[in-house]
């Protein structure tokens, strides 16, 4: 039998470097990639479009069992309707991180997300990556960083897009974010036992990209 999908998994909080660094990384070694939170925000953006009491996790669980989710050359979509934009504000990720807390919901999202692993490789980017989705990855990492670091990170980053943001209002809301991720009973953000913890506060983007691609070649066997 061949060798399965290598998986590299990359976790941690918002505002750490994990989206930029996982696409990057995952450029650099033309490998798929899933951005997991992306999938979160998606489920969140759609409870709010149709009004979904969000208290009834049996309805939104249904919806994560069937919501027609789509990825494709960096958008995401429900249906035909671009969203890539929408699922970025605060607001979406607050649902997101509202949801996540049930085990049913989670449970729902696991197929699609573990049907990314495809040849010749997958960069997995979220919260419970090698803890939950992939604990046999080749390779874990966990990037972290200050929260006035995330929070001028998310910032600037949101105005970015072009949305109205407070510094300091956005970091009460990444704290409280973290807390709720953290603290959850079910895949509580962590790092995994066998992760590589970096932070990248005082790091430039391409440094971590390149820490993170080195540590995954080094495992790699050679070809
Ligand atoms: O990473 P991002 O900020 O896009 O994630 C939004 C929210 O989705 C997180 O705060 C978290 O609560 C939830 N999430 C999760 N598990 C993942 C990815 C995201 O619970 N694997």
């Amino acid at each position: 039998m061949s060798d399965p999908t290598p998986v590299l998994t990359i976790d941690g909080p918002g505002g750490s470097g994990k989206g930029v660094v996982s696409r990057e990384v995952a450029l650099q070694l033309h490998w798929n990639l899933l951005d997991s939170g992306a999938l979160y925000r998606a489920l969140g953006y759609m409870l709010l479009e149709k009004d979904v009491d969000r208290a009834d996790i049996e309805a939104v669980t249904k919806i994560a069992h069937t919501f027609p989710i789509v990825f494709l050359n960096d958008q995401v979509y429900l249906e035909d309707d671009n969203i890539t934009a929408e699922i970025r504000s605060e607001r979406v990720g607050a649902v997101a991180s509202e949801i996540g807390v049930h085990e049913p919901v989670r449970a729902a999202l696991l197929d699609v997300q573990r049907s990314f692993a495809k040849s010749p490789g997958l960069v997995a980017d979220g919260r419970d990556m090698g803890t939950v989705v992939f604990p046999q990855a080749f390779c874990k990492i966990y990037l972290d960083a200050s929260p006035a670091e995330r929070a001028k990170r998310r910032y600037l980053q949101l105005k970015d897009s072009g949305f109205d943001v407070n510094l300091a209002e956005l970091e009460a809301q990444i704290v409280a974010r973290d807390e709720r991720d953290k603290t959850r009973a079910v895949a509580p953000l962590k790092p995994a036992a066998d992760a590589v913890v970096i932070d990248t506060t005082e790091l430039r983007i391409d440094e971590v990209v390149a820490k993170v691609v080195g540590i995954a070649k080094e495992r790699l066997p050679a070809d």
